[in-house]
């Protein structure tokens, strides 16, 4: 099966209040991590790649990468995605090297540029069969005391006028959640209300959520134990991004995680075998506890197990 974008993805992950994962990619072992997890899973994945990890691997290595995951497994949907895209220009440079889903992260901005340049990018990428996710709304960095400011949340009626304005094809809301490891520093609580409101103001539109990670205590308790210093980490409880995805979430973000599961297992190994110095002994069990990871939360969290077959591709 060649590339797909989201769209089929997404009214499956609606219909079925379900959620498809899309997991930030840097290396090639992360990759195969990833798709060793859909495969045995059998479910669609969206690989996505952030400025960041463009520029660390290359596009054209990763997009090579991509296209061996699609020949080793073509029974798979993939969707290849550029994470928090900084303008229109590196939008425009994924669209033109085979990127089937873009977003641009205009969040930053004032409001009517935020519209400005999302609407410049969906006229670019609409033509060419691209789909483009927008955001509303500030994550909160735990560390900027800025995590309940009720401002920086989503504002309903705004993100339906922004839709209308932009014709992005999915929004990323914030009600809570924010990238990273430390993400609440007591109880976590995500604004329910809130995204109640928006998923009834745009009732079968497709919502993300950002910053999902959910930390687990084994991958913090583990690189802690291997001479590693995570702290207080906390991330997203799985029940929260269950109910997130019954309720119109169709895409859940998940990179932390994968860099816990990743030097956690790095980690134990250097410390157990000492002498060791080639790559392929630390990295295979560490491609194997990403995939273990990704696989479980797609399976328990996600809830895109075995539904290839309900995304009604061409
Ligand atoms: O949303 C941010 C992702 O975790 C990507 O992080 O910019 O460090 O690659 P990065
Ligand atoms: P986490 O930091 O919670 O994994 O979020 C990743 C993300 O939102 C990528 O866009
Ligand atoms: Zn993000």
């Amino acid at each position: 099966m060649p590339l797909i974008g989201p769209k089929e993805m997404f009214e499956a992950a609606y219909a079925g209040k379900f959620a498809i994962g899309a997991f930030n990619v840097n290396n090639m072992e992360i990759i195969q991590g990833i798709m060793l997890a859909a495969s045995e899973e059998k479910s669609p994945v969206i690989l996505q790649v952030s400025a960041g990890a463009r520029k660390y691997a290359g596009q054209r290595y990763i997009m090579k990468l991509v296209e061996a995951a699609l020949a080793d497994d073509p029974s798979i949907p993939v969707c290849v995605h550029l994470d928090h895209g900084p303008s229109f220009e590196m939008c425009r440079d994924c669209i033109d090297g085979g990127f089937t889903s873009v977003m641009i992260d205009g969040s930053a901005l004032p409001y009517e540029e935020n519209i400005a340049v999302t609407k410049k990018v969906v006229e670019y990428a609409h033509p060419r069969g691209v789909w483009v996710e927008a955001e509303l709304g500030k994550l909160a960095g735990i560390e900027e005391h800025v995590q309940s400011a009720e401002h920086q949340f989503t504002d309903p009626d705004q993100a339906v006028d922004f839709v209308e304005k932009t014709g992005c094809d999915s929004l990323a809301v914030a009600i809570g959640t924010s990238h990273g490891a430390y993400k609440f520093k007591g109880e976590a609580k995500l604004d329910f209300e809130r995204l109640e409101t928006i998923c009834k103001k745009l009732p079968n539109y497709p919502l993300v959520l950002h910053g999902a990670s959910s930390v687990p205590h084994e991958f913090v308790e583990e690189c802690n134990k291997y001479g590693g210093a995570v702290g207080d980490a906390r991330g997203v409880p799985e029940d929260m991004l269950r109910k997130a995805a019954s309720m119109g979430v169709c895409k859940i973000n998940v990179d932390t995680d994968i860099r816990l599961a990743l030097t956690a297992s790095i980690r134990k190994f250097m410390v157990e075998h000492p002498e060791a110095f080639d790559p392929r002994q630390y990295l295979t069990p560490a491609r194997q506890a990403v995939k273990m990871m990704v696989a479980r939360k797609i399976r328990d969290v996600m809830g895109s197990s075995n539904k290839i077959e309900a995304l009604k591709l061409a």
